[in-house]
């Protein structure tokens, strides 16, 4: 299958491919996984049964998916050489840019290339870049944090795994709250992929070389580190503590986003594709108000989204350029009030479309695509003869 190029009028050149896995409509804000409604998956699947539909293409039965957890299980042990790589890094670097690396330092330590025709070893590849990468994911926060690298407990879940990772000290074990537990479950799900965006489409285009899975996800890694991209979760925060901090005037901030001079924009609004409300944002919306009230948190900072995104929403501006707020205007509130820091909220968007990416990079591999190669406008110079310095 060779994707179609097609070339937009305002030069956002837009390589597309053919693909099975996600369906968007953004006029209408649908989003479907293989053909389930988001709404249902959110509502009804967990983390890893939408991650091995989305990769293998169909919900898995009872048996597969304990299976795959149990597969999943089997590689979550990191290479010990791994800490001098982490190591390496100072405490205060970003822990998207050590995710990065460390993800593609694990390359080094499983060399072998995937053969994508040979379905154990692509089942193994998959199992193993979830286990790890999970892994890997937590310990950017341990290192930033001084605190001891903890390990995979076989005897929990990977969602519950993933609090315990990030917050088990040695002298306390970590108190699991199924109602986190829960909340993180579907906001993974709801980040698990979404059709050819930047970091997806990055995976596709490294992979298409035939470089590494691991090396793949990296650069998915490094381009969803953008603000403009997955960086937008804690740009959000950012942006509404700034806005608390200047007494909550929302007004302003809403004129100061429309200011064509000030490059600044309403962070957790507008989309490529939804023209309409990300239905992500919905679903994360209401969310934010259960989890908040079942953890008994009351954060100014979602009073002032709520409010900010009612000023946004009756105002020409936005209204007339259909911005709505996307899946990372209201995520960030409630990773805040389950205690994640707000420099590992990025790492929480890569965690959830963990699958999506493999899904793709697999697809794009087993179809046998052709290495990426978008074409260009060329807006340059025509023909013209060389110059001498001299006559510069
Ligand atoms: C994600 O692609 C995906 O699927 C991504 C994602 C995923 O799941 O992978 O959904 C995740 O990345 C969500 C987006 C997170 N980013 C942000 O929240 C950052 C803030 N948003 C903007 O930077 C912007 O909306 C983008 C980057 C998301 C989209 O940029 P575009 O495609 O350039 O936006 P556009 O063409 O729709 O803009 C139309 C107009 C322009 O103004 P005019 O030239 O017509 O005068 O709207 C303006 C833009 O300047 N505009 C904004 C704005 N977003 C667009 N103005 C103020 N604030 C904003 N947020």
């Amino acid at each position: 299958a060779t994707g179609a190029i097609t070339i937009d009028p305002g030069y956002k050149n837009s390589g597309s491919c053919k693909s099975e896995i996600t369906f968007l409509d953004g006029e209408e804000g649908i989003l479907r996984y293989r053909g389930y409604s988001i709404e249902e998956l959110a509502d009804k699947a967990d983390f890893l049964e939408v991650s091995f539909l989305l990769i293998f293409g169909e919900l898995p039965n009872k048996t597969q998916l304990e299976k795959f957890e149990t597969d999943i299980r089997k590689y979550t042990l990191v290479n010990e050489e791994m800490k001098t790589i982490l190591e390496g890094f100072p405490k205060t670097a970003h822990p998207m840019g050590v995710l990065s690396a460390l993800t593609s330092a694990l390359t080094a330590f499983n060399p072998k290339p995937v053969n994508v025709d040979n379905e154990n070893e692509l089942y193994d590849a998959v199992c193993k870049t979830m286990g790890k990468f999970l892994v890997i994911a937590t310990w950017t926060y341990r290192r930033r944090m001084g605190l001891p690298l903890n390990y995979y407990d076989n005897t929990k879940g990977y969602v519950e795994n993933f609090m315990r990772l990030m917050f088990e000290i040695p002298t306390e074990p970590y108190k699991m709250d199924k109602r986190i537990v829960d909340a993180l479950d579907k906001l993974f799900i709801l980040h698990a992929d979404h059709e050819q965006n930047c970091s997806t489409s990055t995976v596709r285009i490294v992979g298409s070389s035939h470089a590494g899975l691991f090396a793949s996800i990296s650069a998915g890694v490094s381009a969803l580190w953008g603000p403009l991209h997955g960086g937008a979760n804690q740009a959000v925060l950012e942006m509404l503590q700034e806005i608390h901090d200047n007494g909550g005037d929302v007004e302003k901030f809403v004129l100061k986003a429309k200011d064509k001079e000030d490059p600044f924009r309403l962070m957790g609004f507008g989309h490529r594709v939804y023209k309409n409300f990300d239905p992500r944002a919905t679903i994360i919306k209401k969310a934010a108000d259960d989890v908040l009230d079942a953890l008994g948190v009351d954060d100014p900072l979602l009073e002032i989204a709520k409010k900010l995104e009612k000023v946004a929403l009756e105002d020409e501006y936005f209204k007339s350029r259909n911005l709505y707020p996307n899946v990372d205007f209201y995520s960030g509130i409630i990773y805040r009030a389950m205690g994640i820091p707000v420099e590992m909220f990025t790492v929480l968007f890569a965690i959830g479309r963990l699958p999506g990416w493999i899904a793709q990079w697999k697809e794009m591999r087993s179809n046998k695509e052709p290495i990426g190669r978008p074409r260009q406008v060329y807006m340059g110079h025509t023909l013209r003869p060389f110059k001498e310095v001299k006559d510069r």
